[in-house]
């Protein structure tokens, strides 16, 4: 029997590290953000100088980061970047390289590395259909553009950060088709997912689906 894996897809701002670290938390099983690897690989290849489309140079740097997890923190070498990981532009050009072949095979490793016992909960754009496609439990999660926004809108806010709702959702928009039509490991539901649309939903509901989804798992 293989180490347990629930993957939780879908687009930006959907609420999708929300509800896997609540339902990783619920359940004592590791968490994988992998949008934070992608972010990393974006900060770290900036502070290098190499340009976005520069793939093999990206998976360069990729090989040589020294990253530590503790908890939600994120250390590169000695510095936390947890904060700087958020960052628009970090996350638009993390949107970008994503697209490139070489950097997602510089990942592939690093994510397959979180399964461990006793079970993990991996959120991302990819995991059900090409990171951990023999998971257990896999979900598409899912909610309008319009409600998105609105919740990214709000995180900004309330960390005293400027936001305008009209071009947080033009941008939010673009990353989504960007990551929905990308050659390689299209954002899209596995053939096997459960789809979930929690734009009318709480946190709390969310998370009493899923957990029912996997008492009942095959
Ligand atoms: O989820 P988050 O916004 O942190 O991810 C940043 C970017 O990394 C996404 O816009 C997406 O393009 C990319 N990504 C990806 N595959 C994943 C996770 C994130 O391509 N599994």
């Amino acid at each position: 029997e293989q180490v347990p894996v629930i993957t939780i897809d879908g687009p930006t701002a959907s609420g999708k590290g929300t509800l896997a670290s609540t339902l990783a938390a619920a359940l004592g099983y590791h968490f994988l953000d992998s949008g934070s690897l992608y972010r990393v690989a974006a900060l770290a290849s900036l502070q290098a100088g190499v340009s976005d489309s520069d793939g093999p140079g990206i998976a360069a740097v990729i090989a040589t980061l020294r990253l530590r997890f503790d908890g939600p923190r994120l250390y590169l070498g000695d510095t936390e970047v947890s904060e700087e990981l958020r960052r628009e532009d970090v996350g638009s050009r993390a949107s970008r390289i994503s697209a490139l072949a070489d950097v997602r095979a510089a990942l592939y490793a690093l994510q397959v590395s979180f399964r461990r016992p006793p079970g993990l909960v991996a959120d991302g754009r990819d995991m059900g259909t090409v990171i951990f496609p023999d998971a257990q439990l896999k979900v598409f999660l899912t909610a309008s553009a319009a409600t998105r926004a609105e919740r990214r809108h709000k995180q900004l806010i309330s960390k005293g950060m400027p936001s305008n709702i009209d071009s947080l959702r033009a941008d939010l928009e673009a990353r989504d088709a960007r990551d929905r039509t990308r050659a390689i490991a299209p954002l899209q539901p596995a053939e096997d997912a459960q789809l979930l649309d929690n734009s009318a939903q709480a946190v709390e509901e969310s998370v009493a689906v899923v957990l029912d989804w996997w008492a009942k798992r095959r």
